[in-house]
């Protein structure tokens, strides 16, 4: 079980927009009082100085979607973990299945994007997850545990000081959600494994991702290894947005 305070973390994906987020990110702060949980937005890079200038000082955190796996160069297109600590960055998703999927992203990459993100200080949000077919084929653990042992491996003992987050694929935008008891198996699961790894587990957040909403986010976190959410499209809605902040607060 982990031992802080719930982190709920909205991905916003490829949305958004400079009039859009002007308005959406006042009006998630101004419905956050009661909010204790630890809360965060991960925004499309060239939304981070606008995110920065409106989130300054609040309980509301922002973050990043990716992160490049090296340090500085010729690497067209990409943004360093420095870059993102430019902008007070506290997270950085890391290997979204998207990212695994549409950009080639293998396990090692992973793991090096975790490592450029703990180098900055800033949290890497490594996802991992099965596809249909894998769960299908009873491969679920072998899948997650193959995933984060790389972060595990290139990492040594900064591992506490990250968070996980297990979106099985299946689930990502589909509105199939695990069911709480499946999300709690694999969490488990993930614990388990990080406590092989560092004495530290109970100070990593385990989030569940994939269709959580406002109605099924509270049974999900219920769950003892379940320790927050990695919310897309219900995070674009401040309303739904935070009712699952307040469902993670009690
Ligand atoms: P979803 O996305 O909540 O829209 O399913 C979650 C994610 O991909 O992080």
């Amino acid at each position: 079980m982990g031992m802080t305070s719930k982190l709920m973390v909205g991905n916003w994906k490829m949305h958004g927009s400079l009039a859009a987020n002007a308005s959406l990110l006042p009006d998630i702060l101004s419905g956050m009082g009661g909010v204790t949980c630890r809360a965060a937005v991960c925004v499309s890079a060239v939304y981070l100085a606008q995110a920065q200038s409106l989130l300054t000082g609040s309980a509301l955190a922002w973050g990043a979607q990716d992160v490049s796996a090296h340090e500085s160069g010729a690497y067209t297109g990409e943004v360093s973990a420095a870059m993102l600590h430019d902008f007070a960055v506290r997270y950085a998703i890391v290997g979204h299945s998207e990212r695994r999927q549409y950009h080639g992203e293998t396990d090692a990459v992973v793991a090096s994007k975790a490592q450029r993100a703990l180098a900055a200080g800033i949290t890497p949000i490594v996802c991992v997850g099965e596809s249909q077919a894998e769960r299908e084929a009873g491969q679920t653990e072998s899948v997650v545990k193959r995933q984060l042992a790389a972060v595990i491996h290139a990492n040594g003992h900064c591992i506490s000081e990250i968070v996980v987050a297990y979106e099985p694929v299946w689930a990502i935008g589909t509105g199939l959600t695990a069911s709480p008891e499946q999300a709690q198996a694999v969490h488990a699961v993930l614990r388990a494994q990080l406590q092989a790894a560092t004495a530290h587990a109970d100070r990593v957040s385990i989030l569940y991702g994939g269709s959580m909403n406002a109605d099924n986010a509270a049974s999900l976190l219920a769950q003892p290894d379940v320790d927050g959410g990695l919310i897309g499209g219900a995070s674009l809605k401040a309303p739904d947005f935070l009712s699952m902040l307040k469902a993670a607060s009690r």
